[in-house]
């Protein structure tokens, strides 16, 4: 299976959306970007309820809601609300990086105390209506971190354990630590999927050849470099640039009917373009002349005109 990472600002609803009706079945489920109960804020969590209401994503790649956050009590209640409206797998992540969030033992910055992560664990499996998965990174400052979550973990029962082989502190820069990796799969007795930059067809293969228990990889930044890597990985699509430039324009006509001011609008249509432009065989000019567009027409009247030339 091909998972969709989570991407905060980036694979909310609107993408997820136009990516299922441009590559229909090419991912075969999703992450939310987590929901996160800040505080323990419950209302605050709810208040992001829109990108994951099944109603509005039944034309979308399947989603699995995520939560951050480190308040046993109110993850409780989320995540039985969110099994209310049909969810019957939450995902938690305790493997985010931001400092700000680390620096109150939430996201990955819980990995360095298994006491914690055990107390989490034991008031909310018992309570939980949907499973529950769980994404992470090997720990938040050192690798090793992991070795002492693993025996917790596999006292609970979890669907599935999603690991991205950096250290929080790594962000997302360094090499993803796949020694370590190999010692916590041969330990953890919960099925794993890995994740982490799988960006080119032998990226996945090599993944895949090292790591042949590993059924399931989840990708994020890759799908943004080139929308068609998963079709290139499961049926060794080939290239497609009419595909990859006519998804580029549905994902500008998506934006541009966002509820948000223009500068918004023109801001997330950028950021986009930064990533998906690396798919395209584009000089810096032909970039640069779309990324000077004003509005969300003048970007598509220039995305034409670079297919036009290709
Ligand atoms: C902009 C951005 C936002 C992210 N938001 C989330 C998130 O909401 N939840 C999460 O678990 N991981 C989040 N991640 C981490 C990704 O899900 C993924 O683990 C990471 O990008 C490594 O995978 P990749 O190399 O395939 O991109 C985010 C990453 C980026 C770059």
């Amino acid at each position: 299976m091909l998972i969709l990472a989570p991407m905060q600002g980036l694979t909310e609803l609107m993408f997820r959306k136009v990516y299922h009706q441009c590559f229909p079945g090419a991912l075969d489920c999703s992450i939310s970007p987590f929901l996160s109960l800040t505080h323990g804020n419950l209302a605050d969590a709810w208040k992001k309820i829109g990108d994951v209401l099944p109603e509005a994503n039944s034309d979308s790649i399947p989603v699995i809601p995520q939560i951050l956050g480190k308040e046993p009590i109110e993850f409780v209640e989320l995540a039985n609300r969110l099994y209310d409206i049909g969810y019957t797998e939450i995902n938690w992540n305790i493997g985010c990086p931001m400092r700000r969030v680390t620096a109150k033992h939430r996201g990955s910055g819980i990995l360095p105390y298994p006491d914690e992560v055990r107390a989490i664990l034991d008031h909310i499996i018992p309570r939980l209506k949907p499973d529950l998965s769980i994404k992470m990174r090997l720990g938040l400052h050192n690798p090793d971190e992991i070795f002492n979550l693993i025996p917790i973990l596999n006292d609970y029962p979890l669907l599935n354990i999603t690991i991205h082989p950096r250290t929080g502190k790594q962000q997302y820069s360094g090499q993803v630590d796949l020694d370590t990796f190999a010692r916590t799969l041969s330990l953890l007795h919960h099925k794993v999927i890995y994740n982490g930059d799988i960006c080119t067809t032998a990226d996945y293969r090599r993944i895949s050849q090292r790591f042949p228990k590993i059924q399931d990889i989840m990708i994020g930044r890759g799908i943004l470099y080139d929308p068609l890597l998963p079709l290139k990985i499961k049926n060794n699509h080939p290239d497609d640039l009419p595909a990859t430039l006519h998804f580029i324009l549905s994902l500008t006509d998506a934006i541009d009917q966002l509820p948000i001011r223009q500068e918004s609008q023109m801001r997330k249509i950028k950021e986009y373009w930064c990533l998906l432009r690396r798919s395209l065989p584009i000089t810096e000019q032909q970039a640069m002349t779309v990324l000077h567009a004003k509005t969300p027409d003048e970007t598509r009247l220039r995305l034409r005109t670079i297919l036009d030339n290709l």
